[in-house]
C-alpha cells in the first residue's frame, strides 16, 4: 500500500504525534442524492457598504442631492443653493451655481464620495452631470479630481471640463485620467464664475466596471462573486427587505428605470448600532433589481428575489403594532408588487409594461427566474397569515415559480418549531433558516445540544424528507466565535466540519448562503463577512474560500461516507473529525472532504470502495498555524488553499489530517 506523504503530513508522522486510527468508508459506487445546482450561493444585503460605497462602483456619494441633508456628503464654497424643481420628479432637487460677483471667489461644490474616492492613476472615470444654463447661453463647468489631504504642490489628480449650454435640461460626460492611484480623492466641480448653472446627480465611475457597464459594478468585487461560482444569489436582503417601518421597505419598483430616477431611500444599518453609526447610509438604489438579474446572469448563479410581506422588521417593531404591518385585506399592492416583479424578470415585453421596461433598459430576453423569497425573518401568526394569500396568487399565475418562506431568525426554538410546520401546510417549497452561532453550535459539542437542541453537521440528518416537505435554504450562516465575533481562520473551519452536514443532506438542502457578503473596512456594521474592501484593495476571508472551495467541489451527487462504520457527525468517536464524500460524473471524480478540527494530527484510513489501483489525485489543503489570523489588505493572500498532485491507492490508503486542517481529496475515478 502507497502511503501518500504530504509535507504536513511528512511533519506530522515524524513528530508521532497522531492518536488511534479512524477509518472512513466511501462507497464509490452507491450513488447517491444528486447535489443541487444552487448549493452553494451569495446573500447580497446592502449592510456595511456593501452596495452605495462597495460593489455599485458609483464614487459620488449624495448625487442626487436628496440626502434629508441635502449636502451631506459635499462641501460648497461661493454661491451655491438648492433648488427642489429639477428634471427628475422622483428626485426634484439639485443645486444651482451662481457667480459670486468676484473673479477669484469660486462657486464650488466639492464630493467626499465613501470614505474618499479610491482611483487609480492612469484609468478613465467617467464624470457625468446633468445641467442646464437657466438664462440661456453657455458656461464652462471644470472637473476636478483632487488629492487634499497630502502635502502635493498640486491638489489635481485628473482633470476635465464641460460646456453647458441652453436652458434645457441635459447630460454632459467627460473622462478623466488621474495621474496618480489615491484612496481618498474628492471631485470638485466648479462653474467659470460667470455665468449662472444649474447641476444635478452630479457622478462619477470607473470606466473599467465588470462588464463595462455604464452603471455598473466595482470589477475586483464582482470578481470576487464570480470566483465563488455561486449557485444562487440571494437579494436585496435581509432586513433591508422588510424596512424599520413600511415606508422604507425595499420596494423594487423604485430600483429601476432610469438611474438618475430612482428616489432615494433610508439605509436602517445607518441607525441600528450605535456603537457603529453612520448617518449618511442611504441607498441610492443605484444597484437595482436590473443590474442585480443582470449580475446574477453574469456570474451563473440563480437569482432568488426577497420581497416584503407586509411586515416591517419585527425586531424593531415587535408583531403586534398594528401600524408596522399590513393587515391581509390591504396585502394586495403588496401580492403585485410580487407578480409584477416576475413579470420584470420573465415577461413578454410585448404585453407586459414591467417585460417592458426591463427590454427598455437592455435585456429583451427574459432572466428565467424560478424562485421567490417572501418575507425575510418574520415571526408569529401573523407572517403565515399574510404570506398565504401571496402563495395563492403567485401559484395561480405561475406555478413554477418556487416559493421560499422562512422560520424566523433563530435556528431553534419557539418560533422556528411553529413556522416549519406553517411553511408545510401552506406548501412553501423551501425554507429559510437563519444562524449565527458560536464554534459550539457549528460543530454540533453534547453542550450545545443541550442549549440549542439540533445544531452542528448532522443537524439535517433527522429532517423529515419527501413528498410535500420543503426544501432546506440555510439562508443566513456564520460562525461568531465567542468572544472573537470577528473573522478568523478558526471560524472558517467550523463552516467548513458544519458544512459536510449540508452536503451530505443534498436531498433535501437544496440552497445555502453564508451572510453577510460584503464589508467596507472603514464602514461596517456588522462581521464577520465574506469579502473585504477599502477604496482600492479588497481580500477574500477565510470563511469566503470556505465557501469557495465547497462551491468549485460540490459534485454532482453524494456517495456514502462512515467513520468507523457509523455517521462521522455525532459519533461518540468523531475526534473532532468532520468529513463528506461527493461523485462528480462530469469530471469523474470522487471528491473526499475532511476537516480535522481537533489540535492534533489524525490517522485516517481512507477506504475507496469500487476502486482499485492507483488514481491520479489533487489535494487542497486550507490551514493555518493561527486559528485567530485572517487574511488582510496588506496581506490579502496570507490563508489560501493550496493545490497539490498526487496519486491515491484504492482500496485503501493512509493519511495523516493534520490538525486544524480541511482537505479535499479529488481523486480520478
Ligand atoms: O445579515 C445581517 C442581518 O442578519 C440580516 O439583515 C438579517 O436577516 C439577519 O438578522
Amino acid at each position: 500500500m502507497k502511503k501518500i506523504i504530504t509535507m504536513m503530513a511528512a511533519m506530522t508522522i515524524a513528530s508521532g504525534m497522531t492518536a488511534q486510527t479512524h477509518t472512513f468508508d466511501v462507497n464509490t459506487t452507491k450513488v447517491g442524492s444528486p447535489i443541487s445546482k444552487t448549493m452553494y450561493g451569495i446573500f447580497f444585503e446592502d449592510i456595511n457598504y456593501a452596495a452605495d460605497g462597495g460593489l455599485y462602483a458609483e464614487l459620488v456619494k449624495n448625487r442626487s442631492f436628496e440626502f434629508p441633508n441635502h449636502f451631506t456628503g459635499w462641501d460648497i464654497s461661493g454661491k451655491v443653493t438648492l433648488k427642489d424643481d429639477g428634471p427628475f420628479n422622483k428626485n426634484p432637487h439639485y443645486v444651482r451655481l451662481e457667480p459670486s460677483g468676484h473673479r477669484d471667489k469660486h462657486t464650488m461644490i466639492e464630493n467626499h464620495g465613501f470614505f474618499g474616492m479610491g482611483v487609480k492613476g492612469g484609468e478613465e472615470y467617467r464624470f457625468s452631470v446633468w445641467a442646464r444654463v437657466p438664462d440661456g447661453g453657455t458656461a464652462k463647468l471644470w472637473v476636478d479630481l483632487v488629492d487634499n489631504a497630502t502635502m502635493s504642490d498640486d491638489q489635481k489628480l485628473g482633470n476635465a471640463g464641460v460646456e453647458v449650454s441652453g436652458k434645457e435640461w441635459k447630460k454632459y460626460t467627460a473622462i478623466i485620467k488621474p495621474k496618480s492611484t489615491f484612496a481618498k480623492a474628492h471631485l470638485r466641480v466648479w462653474g467659470d464664475s460667470k455665468v449662472t448653472t444649474d447641476v444635478e446627480h452630479v457622478s462619477l465611475f470607473p470606466v473599467n466596471t465588470y462588464k463595462g457597464h455604464e452603471n455598473g459594478m466595482r470589477k475586483d468585487l464582482a470578481e470576487s462573486l464570480e470566483q465563488l461560482h455561486p449557485g444562487v444569489f440571494r437579494f436585496p436582503g435581509g432586513c433591508i427587505v422588510e424596512g424599520t417601518d413600511l415606508a422604507t421597505r425595499y420596494q423594487w419598483k423604485n430600483s429601476v428605470g432610469l438611474v438618475e430616477n430612482r428616489p432615494l431611500n433610508e439605509n436602517r444599518w445607518h441607525y441600528t448600532f450605535t456603537h457603529r453609526y453612520f448617518p449618511d447610509y442611504f441607498q441610492s438604489y443605484g444597484l437595482g433589481f436590473f443590474e442585480y438579474f443582470q449580475l446574477s446572469e453574469e456570474i451563473g448563479a440563480e437569482p432568488l428575489p426577497v420581497v416584503s410581506v407586509g411586515l416591517s422588521c419585527e425586531f424593531q417593531n415587535g408583531s403586534n403594532r398594528s401600524d408596522a404591518h399590513v393587515p391581509v385585506d390591504q396585502l394586495q399592492p403588496y401580492i403585485d408588487d410580487v407578480l409584477d416583479l416576475i413579470e420584470f424578470a420573465n415577461g413578454d415585453p410585448a404585453k407586459n409594461q414591467w417585460a417592458k421596461l426591463r427590454a427598455d433598459m437592455g435585456h429583451p430576453a427574459p432572466f428565467n427566474l424560478k424562485y421567490v423569497g417572501i418575507g425575510n425573518e418574520q415571526w408569529g401568526a401573523i407572517y403565515p397569515e399574510n404570506l398565504k394569500p401571496f402563495v395563492e396568487q403567485v401559484r395561480q399565475k405561475y406555478p413554477n415559480i418556487k416559493i421560499v418562506g422562512t422560520s424566523g431568525p433563530d435556528s431553534e426554538g419557539k418560533e422556528f418549531e411553529y413556522l416549519w410546520p406553517e411553511m408545510r401546510k401552506i406548501g412553501a417549497d423551501l425554507v429559510d433558516e437563519h444562524y449565527y452561532r458560536n464554534e459550539a453550535w457549528f460543530l454540533g459539542t453534547p453542550d450545545a445540544k443541550q442549549r440549542w437542541g439540533n445544531c452542528g453537521a448532522n443537524r439535517y440528518d433527522s429532517y423529515k424528507r419527501g413528498k410535500g416537505q420543503p426544501k432546506v435554504f440555510a439562508g443566513e450562516y456564520a460562525c461568531h466565535g465567542a468572544g472573537k465575533k470577528w473573522n478568523h481562520f478558526n471560524a472558517a473551519l467550523m463552516e467548513a466540519a458544519f458544512m459536510t452536514g449540508l452536503e451530505r443532506n443534498a436531498d433535501i438542502v437544496e440552497m445555502a448562503t453564508y451572510a453577510p457578503l460584503f464589508a467596507h473596512v472603514e464602514g461596517w456594521q456588522w462581521r464577520p463577512d465574506a469579502i473585504w474592501y477599502d477604496n482600492l484593495r479588497k481580500f477574500n476571508s477565510c470563511a469566503y474560500y470556505v465557501q469557495q472551495l465547497y462551491s468549485v467541489n460540490k459534485g454532482t451527487n453524494v456517495l456514502p461516507l462512515t467513520m468507523n462504520g457509523k455517521p462521522v457527525a455525532g459519533n461518540p468517536d468523531q475526534d473532532g473529525l468532520f468529513a463528506s464524500a461527493v461523485l462528480d460524473k462530469n469530471a469523474n471524480e470522487v471528491i473526499v472532504k475532511v476537516i480535522n478540527t481537533s489540535d492534533k494530527p489524525q490517522d485516517v484510513t481512507l477506504n475507496l470502495k469500487g476502486m482499485k489501483g492507483s488514481h491520479e489525485a489533487q489535494l487542497i489543503t486550507f490551514h493555518s498555524d493561527n486559528l485567530t489570523a485572517e487574511n488582510t489588505l496588506d496581506e490579502p493572500e496570507k490563508i489560501v488553499p493550496k493545490t497539490s498532485s498526487l496519486s491515491v491507492t484504492a482500496p485503501s490508503q493512509n493519511v495523516i489530517i493534520p490538525a486544524h486542517t480541511f482537505y479535499i481529496y479529488k481523486i480520478k475515478k
